[in-house]
């Protein structure tokens, strides 16, 4: 997979493609990532990516033109008259607090895409016409509002890149964690068995793995249950409807 970030703060993504997921899937040629300067595409001794929005109202917005001609240095002339569309087999996405929440579903559906383009919003948003041109998803990574689109990106690549085939070990297996059965993660314990006058719960100990299954599927019920009832309810009316 490829992934271009255009952003104001390129230096933010080098820690987070020099370590960790994103250091092997790279180093393993699974993964091509690369952050671009908006900045680079500005035409004036300031390097302006921002302007005051038509109408009045609080704020700058980032200015269509810087990136455009990024997109066009990435992909080449964006033809007149499409729609987010004019990058075939890519997705372009557009971080913000007005997006569709981002789920593991989403993350899924981004995995299957062969190139990604990232556009970290700032200031009060970006110029509508290129969310109408270029941009094919807007996701919001939760109901805050963040300083800018940057952590998000990471957020939503870290998620999407952890699914391609190759990045984890199989000791790192994917099938059993939280949302994929549409249940919370069990609790989980390592040696010692017994620290600072907490024990592990016996049936772990016990060598029994019936009785563990069945330790682990109630206790993932329970938690669900307990902190995200939405979750449960959302599995309860999909079985339902017929
Ligand atoms: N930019 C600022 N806040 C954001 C959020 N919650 N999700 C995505 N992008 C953002």
């Amino acid at each position: 997979m490829k992934i271009d970030i255009l952003t104001l703060f390129p230096e933010m993504f080098d820690s987070f493609f020099s370590h960790s997921m994103m250091k092997r899937a790279i180093k393993k040629g699974i993964l091509r990532a690369s952050a671009r300067n908006l900045r680079d595409f500005t035409h004036d001794r300031h390097r302006t990516c921002d302007d005051k929005p038509f109408g009045g109202g609080p704020g700058m917005l980032m200015k269509p033109e810087p990136v455009f001609e990024a997109v066009e240095a990435l992909l080449g002339k964006i033809p007149p008259r499409t729609r987010g569309r004019a990058l075939t087999g890519r997705r372009f996405v557009y971080l913000t607090p007005q997006g569709e929440p981002f789920s593991q579903q989403k993350a899924k559906a981004l995995s299957r895409s062969r190139h990604l383009v990232f556009l970290c919003g700032h200031y009060e948003g970006v110029d509508e016409r290129v969310i109408r041109r270029l941009v094919t998803d807007e996701i919001s990574i939760g109901d805050y509002v963040l300083t800018g689109g940057e952590v998000p990106a990471m957020v939503v690549i870290d998620a999407v890149v952890r699914l391609l085939k190759g990045v984890l070990g199989s000791e790192e297996s994917k099938s059993f964690e939280s949302f994929s059965h549409n249940l919370l993660e069990y609790p989980q314990y390592t040696r010692p068995a017994s620290y600072r006058g907490m024990r592990v719960p016996e049936v772990l100990l016990s060598g029994n793995h019936q009785a563990i299954e069945r330790w682990r599927r109630q206790e993932a019920a329970q938690r669900t249950l307990k902190r995200r009832p939405d979750i449960l309810k959302k599995q309860e009316s999909r079985s339902c409807t017929p």
